[in-house]
């Protein structure tokens, strides 16, 4: 049975917090653990380009939450980790999908909607500072996920109507260029109704933009707990029963304690914990889990080096499926190379490389129809003189096949330069086999 390809991606504008942890990056560790899934997990940076021009800040970014999913557990040989912007075929991908767009579903998109409506509050122009990037996100987001063909995406809410969009996308391409095949799997939005979204400090979701976070390792064990001491509670004293629904101290307890322990902790708040006692509990449960995961944090961070070595070879692996598979699209489009013949299936052009020697027949423009001899490297060995019709190329084929020989010189072949008859007769015996 073929598993299932889930794919997500990380946007590289901040420091991971509390939030992200427990709503993003600690499920996918878990889930890529199955065996039934191929997870493949990535750095939307061309995605931080479009909400950030400050170099430094992408730059560690980067650096940062690559180190924090591998601390959180993260096995990069068991998935494909990778950095978006070092797979080109991913922008490659993104306009070939660009030419298949209606910019009609770009204007219907949230996130510019919200951008336009911002401008108009304030009078300013509709488009006022909206970049082409803003306005193209989703088509970039749609290459993400079809590069790799993934059936399931699990991002938040916000997110559902990017991966409509991408199967949209992918739908009309499939439509166009098919041509009794699908190239694109449609994806699926995959939202964890499980996983609740942790509120921050002041009670609302927990999100950068509220500045209302609690980071996962920067600032270390001290940063945590000074944070947590922020958590807002009311103002009942020590002996006092309080309620234990009124703050976000407990949601966030319990998003990393068991049943029992969050029991436990309702039951001493309502018996009149006092909050300050409660806080250092909060800390010291989330700290028991967290710790481990920033010392190894603090080590990678310690040696980029590495973390870049990782994401080089995540890269080089996940450039085995994209280039072939992109090969794949750009014939479909008509980007195909002038001598490849039109009835070679799609997968072999693309590889370049097939595993044993091989013919390739075609037409130049003279009209006369050609074949030429591969080795398995994919080196030309052999080149045809012009025949008068594909039967009589065909012909000549199979009679090099069957007599495994080469015939005498001069009758209508060009070794090429360096390739002698015994490598002809080497490629031919190879063939027979
Ligand atoms: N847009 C996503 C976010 O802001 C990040 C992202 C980029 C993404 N490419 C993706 C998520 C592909 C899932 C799949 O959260």
């Amino acid at each position: 049975m073929s598993k299932t390809r889930v794919l997500t991606g990380i946007t590289t504008t901040g420091t991971p917090h509390l939030g992200n942890y427990v709503g993003a990056i600690r499920p996918a560790v878990a889930a890529s653990l199955s065996d039934n899934v191929e997870s493949y997990y990535f750095m939307a940076d061309y995605h931080a380009l479009i909400k950030c021009d400050d170099p430094a800040r992408i730059a560690r970014s980067r650096l940062e939450i690559a180190a924090t999913w591998l601390a959180c557990g993260l096995d990069p040989e068991r998935v494909y980790f990778y950095r978006q912007s070092d797979i080109p075929e991913i922008p490659e991908l993104t306009w070939l999908l660009t030419c298949v767009t209606a910019k009609g579903l770009m204007n219907r998109s949230h996130a510019y909607k919200a951008s336009v409506d911002a401008n108009a509050a304030s009078g300013e122009d509709p488009d006022a500072g909206i970049t082409m990037g803003l306005y193209s996100y989703p088509i970039l987001m749609a290459a993400d996920i079809l590069m790799f063909n993934a059936h399931r995406v699990p991002v938040g809410r916000d997110q559902i109507q990017h991966i409509e969009m991408a199967r949209d996308i992918a739908a009309r391409f499939n439509h166009l260029f098919g041509n009794g095949r699908d190239h694109f799997t449609l994806p699926e939005a995959a939202i964890e109704e499980s996983v609740a979204t942790l509120p921050g400090l002041d009670g609302r979701k927990m999100s950068k933009s509220y500045d209302n976070t609690v980071p996962l390792f920067e600032g270390g064990a001290k940063r945590l707990k000074e944070t947590i001491a922020r958590i807002v509670t009311d103002s009942r004293l020590p002996g006092e029963a309080k309620d234990p629904d009124s703050t976000a101290l407990m949601p966030i307890f319990g998003a990393f304690a068991t049943p029992n322990e969050i029991a436990e902790f309702r039951a001493a708040l309502a018996d009149g914990l006092g909050w300050g006692e409660a806080k250092q509990r909060v800390f010291e449960r989330i700290e028991r889990d967290i710790a481990p995961m920033r010392a190894r944090y603090e080590e990678l961070i310690a040696k980029p080096g590495h973390i870049e070595d990782i994401l080089q070879a995540g890269a080089a692996k996940s450039r085995r499926l994209a280039a072939p598979f992109l090969a794949q699209l750009r014939e479909a489009v008509g980007l195909r190379s002038f001598v490849a013949p039109a009835h070679t299936t799609a997968s072999k052009v693309s590889t370049g490389k097939a595993d044993k020697p091989q013919f390739k027949q075609y037409r130049e423009n003279d009209g006369r129809f050609y074949f030429k001899l591969l080795d398995a490297d994919g080196r030309l060995l052999l080149q045809s003189e012009g025949f008068e019709s594909p039967k009589l190329a065909g012909q000549s084929i199979a009679a090099l096949r069957s007599t495994a020989s080469l015939p005498a010189a001069g009758s209508g072949y060009t070794l090429s330069d360096g390739v002698t008859a015994a490598d002809v007769e080497q490629a031919l015996a190879q063939l027979a086999e």
